[in-house]
């Protein structure tokens, strides 16, 4: 997968589970397609493989358990995850956090079975931390601006250039509230390489015009 990204989260939206995350996906396919650029999308585990089949773009499980085939009512198999044709998973997501050892686990696992990790911190010092986990991409998200209507690239740029400098360049991803290619810009000239967003798009009554005007801020 090329950086830099743009990873949209379907999250539990309505218009983005279900027959709605189908749609939804063939949007982000298509404007990859016109416009040469690496978008991906998150969904929920239910929606994998009905996803999967109908894009080649990278998709990423919301979650997934540190979990073998096995005797684990209820958990999220991370083979069965790669098996639908899942490229990575997101995880730690404000919205679904996990201890230390939990995402550790997770991580080991992934890499296991050849899935990338895109993996969630609330601040640069939480993401600090998790850097010796090792994960593929970490995603810097201050849990107040998610789901607002302020980006993080303009109420917080200082957060950008302090997990770029304590992660490294090519490593972070930022979001929250992030909406338009402005947002876009900003968070790739303080040097992340890419941005995590949802409600921008999955809220949208055109994503197929926010996706042509946020990846045109790449
Ligand atoms: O995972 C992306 C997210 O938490 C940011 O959400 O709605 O602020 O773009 P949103």
């Amino acid at each position: 997968m090329k950086l830099p990204l743009i990873l949209v989260n379907f999250k539990l939206y309505e218009r983005a589970t279900g027959d709605a995350a189908v749609e939804l996906a063939r949007v982000h396919q298509k404007v990859a397609d016109e416009v040469g650029v690496s978008l991906g999308i998150a969904v929920n585990a239910l929606d994998l493989a009905a996803v999967c089949k109908e894009v080649s773009i990278p998709v990423f499980s919301q979650h997934i358990d540190p979990v073998s085939y096995g005797n684990h009512t209820g958990h999220i198999l991370p083979e069965l995850v790669k098996e639908m044709g899942a490229y990575g998973t997101l995880l730690n997501h404000a919205e679904c956090q996990l201890s230390d050892d939990v995402l550790a686990k997770t991580i080991q696992k992934a890499r296991e079975v050849g899935l990338f990790t895109v993996v969630c911190a609330n601040t640069v010092s939480k993401a600090s931390e998790i850097l010796i986990f090792n994960p593929d991409l970490i995603a810097v998200e201050p849990p107040e601006l998610i789901g607002g209507d302020i980006s993080v690239s303009k109420a917080e740029p200082k957060i950008i250039e302090e997990a770029v400098k304590n992660i490294g360049e090519n490593r972070v991803l930022v979001g929250a509230g992030v909406k338009n290619s402005e947002d876009v810009k900003i968070a790739i000239s303080l040097g992340a390489c890419g941005v995590l967003l949802a409600s921008g798009v999955t809220k949208a009554d055109d994503p197929y015009a926010v996706l042509m005007d946020l990846v045109s801020g790449l």
